[in-house]
C-alpha cells in the first residue's frame, strides 16, 4: 500500500475521531496568520521550537535569506523527505537512496541519480552537516539544497518524477493540507514550497556528536590510545596530507579540527583510480572485478561543470564523518574498504592506469607516498571510525514519520518513541508512551532477513533482550495494524 493511502485513511479516521478539534484548527490558523502578516515577518513558526540544533561551538550556517528555518517548515520537509507519492513510481522516496541507518546513504553507486539518467552512476552521498557546504554533488554541479530537491524531484533520475500526478495526489490529501497550512500559511502544493521545506528539514540535519566530538568537548576516554595516534597522525601535516584537503572548509573557519572535514574543493587524488592490472589480478582495490556500474572511465568529474580539461578526473572532497557507516569509497565506489582506502593513500595512489602508461591527468602532488607502518594505518583507520555518530542515525527527528504526522487511536506516536542506549550492549530499553494495543517487533539484519521478534503490550515500555547476534547495524521494525516505524540500531557488544 503506497504511504499516501496510510496518511489519507489515517486522516479520515483521525476526522472523525477528533472533528471537533480538526475543524477548530482553520480558525486557529487565520488568526496566526494574521498575526504573523500584521507583524511582516515572513516567517510561519507558530511553535517558536528550533529545529536547528548545533553542537556547541559549531557556527551558525548560512541559511537563504528567502528560506528561514522554521519548526513548521522542518516537520512538512521531513514528511516531503519519505515520501513515496513524490516518485513516478509510487514506490521511491529520497530515503530509498538516503537511509537513516547508513548515515543517509546507500551502499553504491546510483545510475542517473542526479536529475539526468544520461550520465555515469556515482555513490550516494552520506547526508549530514550540509547546512556548511558550500557546493553539493561529487562534482558541485548543484549550489543549494532547495535546487537539489527540486532536480530530484522534477528529473526522471532520482525519483522518476512526474510531478504533475504527485502534486495533485499532496494537494488532495487533508494531511498535507494542514502541514502545508502551517509551513507556509495556505495549502497550496508548489515545487518551490517542497524544495524549501526539504530544504529545511536536511538544513537541521547535524551530526556533532561522535567520540572524536566527545573528545573535543573534553571526555578525554572518548577516544581509544590507537584512535588517539590516528588522530595526531591524520592532522600533522608533516606526517600525513589528509588534513590539507579534509578539513574544515579551511578559509570559513580559523578552527583547524574538523567539524566538517571537507574543504568543499575539488580534487584528483588517484587513491580511487582503477588499476585494471591490480582488477585483474584481483588485488589493487580489494574487487575482483570492477563494480558492475562503476564510470571511472567516463565520470569527467569536475570539468562536467566547468569544461576545463584541467578539471578532468577531479571530484568534491567527501565529508569523513560516519564514513565507516558505509561503503564502498570514492565518487564511484571503487574501493570497497576503510582499510583499502587507507592503504591506497600510503603508497601514493595510482599514476598510471594499468601498463599501458596511460597518465592520471591533474593528480593533486600532495598525494605522494606516506611510508606509514602498519600499525599506524590500523590507528588511522580507529580515528575514522570514531568519527561515527550513532546518536545522529538514531535521533528520531529525522527518523520516517510514518503516519504518525497525524495522531490517531491505536497507534505508536513517533515523536516520543526511544529505544537506549544505542549502540546497543544487547540489552535495552523501548519506550513508546502513547502507544496502546499492541506493536510488533522485529529485528532486520542488513541482508534482510529478520534475526528476533517478539510482540510489545499496552504498557508502552519494555526491556529489550537481543539473542547472541553479530556486531553491526540493524533496523527495528515496529508495526502496528498497517502503520511501520524503523529505529536504526547497532549492536556493539
Ligand atoms: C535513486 C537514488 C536517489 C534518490 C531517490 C535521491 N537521491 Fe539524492 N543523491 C543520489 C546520488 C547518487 C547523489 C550524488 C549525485 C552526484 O554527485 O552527482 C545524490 C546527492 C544528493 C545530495 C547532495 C549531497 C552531497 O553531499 O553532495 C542531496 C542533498 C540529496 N541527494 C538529496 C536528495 C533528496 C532531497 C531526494 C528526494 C527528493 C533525493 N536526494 C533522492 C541518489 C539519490
Ligand atoms: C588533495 C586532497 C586530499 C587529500 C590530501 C586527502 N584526501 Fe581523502 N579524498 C579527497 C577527495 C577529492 C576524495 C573523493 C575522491 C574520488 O572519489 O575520486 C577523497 C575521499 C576520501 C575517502 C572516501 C570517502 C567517501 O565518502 O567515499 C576517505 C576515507 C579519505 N578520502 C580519507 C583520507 C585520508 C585518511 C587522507 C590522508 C591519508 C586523505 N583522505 C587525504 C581529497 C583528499
Amino acid at each position: 500500500m503506497s504511504k499516501v493511502r496510510v496518511v489519507r485513511s489515517t486522516v479520515q479516521r483521525f476526522i472523525s475521531v477528533h472533528r471537533a478539534r480538526f475543524l477548530a484548527l482553520p480558525a486557529a490558523l487565520i488568526a496566526i496568520v494574521s498575526l504573523v502578516a500584521f507583524r511582516g515577518t515572513p516567517m510561519h513558526s507558530t511553535s517558536g521550537v528550533n529545529p536547528l540544533v548545533l553542537p556547541a561551538g559549531w557556527p551558525m550556517p548560512m541559511v537563504p535569506a528567502d528560506n528561514p528555518i522554521t519548526q513548521e517548515k522542518f516537520v512538512l520537509g521531513r514528511q516531503l523527505f519519505y515520501e513515496t507519492a513524490l516518485s513516478g513510481d509510487g514506490k521511491t522516496s529520497c530515503a530509498t537512496c538516503h537511509n537513516s541507518y547508513k548515515s543517509f546513504a546507500a551502499g553504491g553507486a546510483h545510475a542517473g541519480a542526479f536529475g539526468d539518467s544520461s550520465r555515469p552512476a556515482r555513490t550516494v552521498p552520506r547526508l549530514m552537516n550540509l547546512a556548511y557546504d558550500t557546493t553539493l554533488t561529487w562534482d558541485g554541479h548543484i549550489h543549494t539544497l532547495e535546487e537539489q530537491a527540486t532536480i530530484a524531484i522534477q528529473k526522471k533520475g532520482d525519483l522518476l518524477g512526474d510531478t504533475a500526478a504527485s502534486f495533485a495526489e499532496l494537494q488532495n490529501n487533508p494531511a498535507y493540507a494542514v502541514l502545508f497550512t502551517q509551513a507556509f500559511g495556505d495549502a497550496q502544493v508548489t515545487m518551490d514550497r517542497i524544495a524549501k521545506a526539504i530544504a529545511t528539514f536536511e538544513r537541521c540535519m547535524i551530526s556533532g556528536n561522535s567520540p572524536y566530538d566527545r573528545y573535543l568537548a573534553g571526555n578525554s576516554a572518548a577516544l581509544s590510545a590507537s584512535a588517539l595516534r590516528g588522530m595526531q597522525l591524520f592532522f600533522d601535516t608533516t606526517k600525513t596530507n589528509c588534513s590539507e584537503c579534509h578539513n574544515n572548509m579551511g578559509s570559513q573557519s580559523s578552527n583547524t579540527f574538523g567539524q566538517i572535514f571537507s574543504d568543499n574543493n575539488y580534487y584528483r587524488t588517484g587513491t580511487f583510480e582503477p588499476n585494471p592490472i591490480d582488477i585483474k589480478r584481483g588485488g589493487g582495490y580489494g574487487f575482483d572485478t570492477l563494480p558492475q556500474d562503476t564510470n571511472r572511465f567516463l565520470d569527467a568529474g569536475r570539468a562536467a561543470v566547468t569544461r576545463d580539461s584541467s578539471d578532468v578526473g577531479k571530484f568534491r572532497t567527501p565529508s569523513l564523518r560516519n564514513v565507516a557507516m558505509i561503503g564502498p569509497y570514492g565518487a564511484d565506489g571503487t574501493v570497497p574498504t576503510l582499510a583499502q582506502v587507507i592503504a591506497n593513500y600510503n603508497r601514493g595512489g595510482n599514476d598510471m592506469f594499468g601498463s599501458d602508461s596511460m597518465q592520471i591527468f591533474n593528480k593533486d602532488p600532495r598525494i605522494k607516498a606516506l611510508n606509514l607502518d602498519s600499525s599506524q594505518l590500523q590507528d588511522l583507520e580507529a580515528f575514522l571510525e570514531d568519527l561515527s555518530d550513532y546518536t545522529y542515525i538514531s535521533d528520531q527527528r529525522f527518523q520516517d514519520p510514518g503516519v504518525a504526522a497525524v495522531t490517531i487511536d491505536n497507534h505508536i506516536i513517533a515523536q516520543d518513541l526511544s529505544f537506549y542506549p544505542n549502540p546497543c550492549p544487547g540489552t535495552a530499553t523501548l519506550e513508546c508512551p502513547g502507544m496502546t494495543g499492541e506493536v510488533r517487533l522485529q529485528l532486520v539484519a542488513e541482508n534482510g532477513e529478520t534475526v528476533w521478534q517478539q510482540t510489545m503490550h499496552s504498557d508502552g515500555r519494555l526491556a529489550i533482550q537481543f539473542p547472541d547476534l553479530a556486531n553491526g547495524s540493524y533496523r527495528l521494525v515496529l508495526a502496528s495494524g498497517a502503520d511501520e516505524k524503523t529505529i536504526p540500531i547497532v549492536l556493539q557488544r
